[in-house]
């Protein structure tokens, strides 16, 4: 039998197990076996993983590690750490992993130790963030430096903008602000605020070519040389970038920029140097805390046999929940303020990442891939879309992130708040209520029975709807840095039973490309018969001439 031949018996095992069992209660399960919660949670160390309610049972986990095994997890996750060229339509590895490797572990590729690589950038990126934070460094004018801003988009902005946020209170450096967008909006909005004698510019691009970042990069030096002349370029831009070459051509000097390799994805890549406006705000000594976070994950995730592995049985219950139990998007809910930017991460973590149907033989898949991945903090988001979780038409799978303790000891009420509300949406979702339980309490209350058989069905709660928890004692940079390593082997996990590249991102090409041909439509001579304009599709061709004329216009 081929490796995809076994998958596929052991997913028709599974979905015949399924159809076999009928409806699942969850609620009745917790009634029917009291160590349910026991059985059905995880732990490294004070990470909690709690997936007991959902609709999994002994035997859908049984067969769901099966199906772990013939999807080749453990050959392929050997593979991803070994640095096999795992990113097939790129020939490249996707080595992560080694920016958070022990300093003493080696992984050679073409013979090469790359962990030395590793570690030397982070001494230099350590070299520069103690110079800046104590001052040593300093801009043009000899004025400290007070604020950085990370120019980057995708990969080069929403890790280490969600990094920045969630550390807030191990900030003891600069300020740190985030410029990403093309619409100048964006860093119109941060310069205003900004002193130019104390500003560094970071400007972070694996390939120094991305229009925004670059569009951005070209602003902020124009308004630095307005500000402080030509000469304090240099002074007041680093760069992060594997294209050294395309650095130097902006005029940033080569001992500023901190390199990093083509097998660091974007989405993956805040551990290297990426991460600088990270160790800028927190210092080299918490970054590194927040290195070895992700290190404990990686060595959990390599050594753990399947059922008791954490990514890999997240991954499994994220493959199940959307290829048995058709659900077509998951919801990730930080109780935690200061983890508001995790749902955009994790969009891009998952979404580029797996969000493709063509499996690895170059077939369309059979099997739906990534889910929508979207959420926001809570208790906001309660204020906001828990409405449709609870009666929405749609079940979506909740994933909440908690911990025990907050940084505010003052506030230990307020903590306590918000954990009693994360648990009571968890609860919420899985117990429901019946209608005539709505009706006998509309009732107790003073309706009449019409009136209260009429309102029930609105007041009415399906319930038995599945929702995960990882709690955590604290969000600290190492508990930070293991929960971001979870998520992503998770992520590999599903894209190794899709069947697909994980790594690689095709699917933000062709609208790039399409954005360079209409561009200089926007602007120029009248646009004609002969013009280029003709060869856009009617939509996009009746749009730009509409454009025109309100720009000519306005
Ligand atoms: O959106 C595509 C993408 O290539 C992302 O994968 C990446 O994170 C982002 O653009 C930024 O790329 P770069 O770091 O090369 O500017």
């Amino acid at each position: 039998m081929t490796a995809r031949t076994e998958f596929e018996a052991a997913l028709g095992s599974l979905r015949h197990y399924i159809s076999e069992r009928g409806d699942f209660n969850m609620a009745a399960a917790f009634h029917a076996d009291k160590t349910r919660f026991e059985r059905l949670s995880l732990r490294l160390d004070d990470l909690l993983f709690d997936f007991s309610k959902t609709s999994l049972d002994a035997r859908t986990l049984a067969l769901l590690e099966n199906l772990a095994k013939a999807a080749g997890i453990e050959e392929k996750r050997a593979a991803m750490f070994a640095g096999d060229a795992i990113n097939e339509t790129e020939c490249r590895p996707a080595l992560h992993v080694a920016l958070r490797a022990p300093e003493h572990q080696e992984i050679r590729l073409g013979g090469h130790n790359i962990i030395a690589d590793v570690q030397a950038v982070l001494a230099e990126m350590a070299e520069f963030s103690d110079g800046v934070r104590g001052s040593q460094i300093c801009g043009a004018t000899g004025k400290a430096f007070t604020d950085i801003v990370n120019i980057g988009i995708g990969g080069s902005d929403l890790g280490p903008k969600m990094v920045t946020r969630a550390l807030k209170p191990y900030h003891d450096g600069p300020t740190c602000h985030f410029v990403s967008n093309i619409d100048g909006a964006d860093i119109a909005d941060h310069l205003e605020n900004l002193d130019p004698q104390t500003t560094l510019f970071i400007i972070v691009s694996k390939s120094f070519t991305t229009l925004e970042t670059m569009s951005n990069a070209r602003i902020a030096r124009q308004w630095i040389v307005q500000k402080l002349g030509e000469g304090a370029v240099t002074k007041h831009f680093v760069a992060v970038s594997t294209a050294q070459g395309k650095v130097e051509d902006f005029g940033i000097n080569n001992k500023h920029i901190f390199g990093f390799w083509n097998w660091v994805g974007g989405r993956m890549s805040v551990w290297s140097a990426v991460g600088l406006s990270v160790m800028l705000a927190i210092g080299a000594q918490a970054f590194r805390a927040f290195l070895s976070g992700a290190a404990a994950m990686d060595e959990h995730f390599l050594k753990q046999p399947l059922g008791a592995n954490i990514p890999v049985v997240l991954g499994l219950i994220g493959f199940f929940h959307r290829v048995i139990s058709a659900f077509p998007t998951r919801s990730v809910v930080p109780y935690e303020q200061r983890l508001r930017h995790l749902p955009a991460y994790l969009q891009q973590l998952d979404m580029e990442s797996n969000g493709k149907r063509t499996c690895l033989d170059g077939k369309s898949s059979s099997l739906p891939t990534a889910p929508v991945v979207w959420g926001a903090a809570g208790t906001n988001a309660q204020h906001a879309f828990f409405q449709l979780l609870h009666q929405g038409s749609d079940i979506i799978p909740v994933e909440f992130i908690l911990c025990a303790h907050g940084h505010e000891q003052y506030l230990q009420a307020e903590h306590n708040q918000l954990i009693a509300n994360c648990l009571a949406q968890a609860q919420a979702l899985m117990i429901g209520n019946s209608t005539q339980m709505v009706e006998d309490e509309l009732i107790t209350q003073g309706f009449a029975a019409a009136q209260a058989q009429k309102l029930a069905p609105h007041r009415t709660f399906p319930g038995n709807r599945p929702s995960l928890i990882l709690l955590q004692d604290r969000l600290t940079p190492f508990s930070l840095g293991r929960l971001l390593a979870l998520y992503e082997h998770r992520m590999f996990v599903e894209g190794v039973l899709f069947n697909i590249n994980s790594f690689d991102q095709w699917g933000v090409e062709l609208g790039k490309n399409l954005a360079a041909e209409i561009a200089p439509l926007l602007t120029g001579a009248p646009l004609t018969g002969e013009s280029k304009l003709t060869q856009q599709d009617g939509s996009t061709a009746g749009l730009i001439t509409h454009l025109r004329h309100r720009m000519e216009h306005f």
